[in-house]
């Protein structure tokens, strides 16, 4: 042989090697460290990493094809090994299964907190300036006193989304939808065709929620708006993972387009008094801009690029997990003719005709309602709820030990569709199976009066009753961040929630063109381990106003 093709025959043989025989290599052995770390007696162990390929890359390549599918694998195919770790780029996540370890990790509300993953949002996702990033950082660690003015905190301030100042956030919101839907000219006899009924009301609760949090001047001054938020959003987790731009240019460009837009509404809400106003509230006297920019003005450096990047994050926190299980609360009434039909007289008896408006807090407070609302959120919810620590090795147990410098990742679906531990935490939640939708599973029964059981035995769909509890399911029900002092934006979906159940039963009247079509579009589980879960396709839907003492003929 002559020597360049010695050279060749070379070459060839080691990218051979390096293409196949090394990678085959590497995964045989870490496959075998995994089993072996996975079967070890010995105690604090830090959780094995799912067999890989190449070093280095680790599980970046398949993550980046798509996280949620690409985490619905591996737990398929480890799943009972967990808890285990996979490398996503510079991310080492453990993903945690166990019901007794995710209790304990939320538990630990100091110790393991999703503060890092702020932090990392608003770095990667809100693009947030370096010197915000510190000055956030500094409160994380608490080398920073966060004052009891709650105005530089991480996420929206509990206190402008409970008690009082959420009722009115929901009386504002309940007026701007009907106001708005009111305009579209729906007709009393005549039924109006929605061709896709998912995006007509997506883009309609979201407006409507939008106006609401943060006044109508910045729609009228950004249409876009609502279309870029959700652009943004369903990349968000490519941002959090440092995907670069040419991956995912739409979602860049339109995560500057909203930071440049929210920028000039904070430049010019400061010369009008109603843009001022971060979250609105009804009665105007509660405006967390204004305790939030006073905190700013004590660090000057933080200029508006800080506060468009703050004002995008709250919007994300508010919005993503609010419009998805709203639109699912429709589809779930509207699927099952005795629901809806509760609902609708229930709620209808929480209505004043004085005030020509509803008693939120007493629909909000009905156990059906309450307990739909957590059904769409265990089954038509998929999140990843992530912690990390902030002081140190966490200990799941004996055995298994979370080091400082790795994230906990759980998945709400995964904990939400495990039969055997609902059934050891409430044996009732499983009377009907973890896939299905139903609506009562979060009640606990009264005795069944006469004609419950009159309905029983004649085999009519009749809507159980009774008192609405979550007592022992915190661990198993995480879709909203889990923990219930850290998901915030949880009842703030709640209400708008019930007020667009309340508009939409009792002022409308709504039924799916083609019923058999909308069981077709229902999403299967498991296939994702999280992410936004929608229907598989386009959903008619008929409407007409409804003509009741609720409404008034205009
Ligand atoms: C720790 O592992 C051992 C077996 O290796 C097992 O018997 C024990 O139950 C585990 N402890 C916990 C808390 O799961
Ligand atoms: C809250 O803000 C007010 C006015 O901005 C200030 O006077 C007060 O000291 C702050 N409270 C705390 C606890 O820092
Ligand atoms: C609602 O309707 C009003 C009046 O027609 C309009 O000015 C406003 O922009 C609409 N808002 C939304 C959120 O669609």
């Amino acid at each position: 042989m002559f020597p360049s093709e010695l050279l060749t025959a070379n070459a060839i043989s080691a990218a051979l090697f390096l293409f196949t025989v090394f990678p085959v290599l590497v995964y045989y052995i870490t496959t075998t460290l995994f089993y072996r770390k996975t079967n070890s007696k010995l105690l604090s162990k830090i959780p094995p990493t799912v067999p890989y390929w190449v070093p280095g890359l680790f599980h970046g390549l398949s993550v980046a094809s798509g996280p949620p599918a690409y985490f619905a694998k591996v737990l398929k195919q480890y799943g009972s090994s967990a808890p285990f770790v996979v490398k996503a780029g510079s991310i080492s996540l453990v993903v945690v299964r166990d019901a007794k370890h995710a209790q304990k990790i939320l538990q630990a509300s100091a110790h393991m907190t999703p503060k890092a993953l702020q932090v990392r949002a608003l770095d990667k996702a809100m693009d947030a300036p370096i010197e915000a990033l510190l000055l956030y950082d500094m409160i994380r660690t608490g080398s920073l006193e966060d004052d009891h003015n709650h105005s530089a905190r991480l996420v929206v301030p509990h206190k402008y989304l409970t008690g009082p100042s959420l009722s009115s956030i929901s009386d504002v919101y309940l007026a701007t939808f009907r106001r708005n839907l009111s305009n579209k000219m729906f007709q009393f006899k005549t039924w109006t065709e929605i061709e896709d009924m998912w995006s007509f009301f997506h883009n309609e609760i979201s407006k409507a929620v939008m106006e609401t949090l943060f006044g109508p001047a910045v729609m009228k001054q950004y249409p876009r708006l609502v279309r870029d938020f959700w652009e943004f959003d369903s990349n968000f987790d490519g941002f959090i993972l440092g995907y670069p731009q040419f991956m995912m240019s739409s979602a860049y460009t339109a995560r500057d387009r909203l930071l440049g837009n929210l920028w000039d509404w904070l430049l010019a809400a400061k010369e009008s008094k109603e843009g001022l106003e971060f979250i609105r509230t009804g009665d105007g006297d509660l405006a967390p801009t204004d305790d939030r920019d006073s905190v700013f003005v004590k660090f000057p450096y933080l200029d508006g690029q800080a506060r468009a990047a703050k004002a995008l994050g709250n919007m994300q926190e508010l919005n993503s997990n609010t419009i998805p299980p709203t639109l699912w609360s429709i589809v779930e009434a509207l699927r099952r003719p005795a629901l809806l039909k509760r609902l609708t007289v229930d709620i209808s008896h929480q209505f004043d005709a004085r005030s020509e408006t509803y008693n939120m807090a007493a629909v909000g407070a009905m156990p059906l309602v309450q307990s739909l609302h957590a059904e769409v959120g265990r089954l038509r919810m998929a999140a990843r709820v992530v912690r990390r620590s902030e002081e140190g090795d966490f200990k799941l147990d004996e055995n298994w030990t979370i080091p400082s410098n790795m994230w906990a990742v759980m998945f709400s679906h995964d904990l939400a569709l495990n039969t055997k531990l609902w059934a050891k935490a409430r044996p009732r939640t499983i009377e009907k199976p973890l896939e299905e939708f139903w609506a009562e599973r979060f009640l606990i029964p009264e005795k069944p009066n006469q004609y419950q059981r009159y309905a029983k035995k004649q085999e009519t769909d009749t809507v159980g009753t009774g008192r609405f509890s979550m007592e022992g399911l915190d661990a198993l029900h995480i879709p909203f961040e889990g923990g219930l002092k850290l998901g915030t934006s949880r009842y703030f979906a709640e209400a708008v929630q019930a007020a667009t159940l309340a508009i939409l039963l009792t002022e409308y009247e709504l039924e799916f063109s083609e019923p058999e079509d909308v069981e077709q579009a229902l999403p299967p589980v498991r296939e994702i381990a999280y992410g936004s879960i929608k229907p598989l396709h386009k959903i008619r839907l008929r409407i007409r106003k409804r003509e009741s003492p609720n409404t008034k003929r205009s």
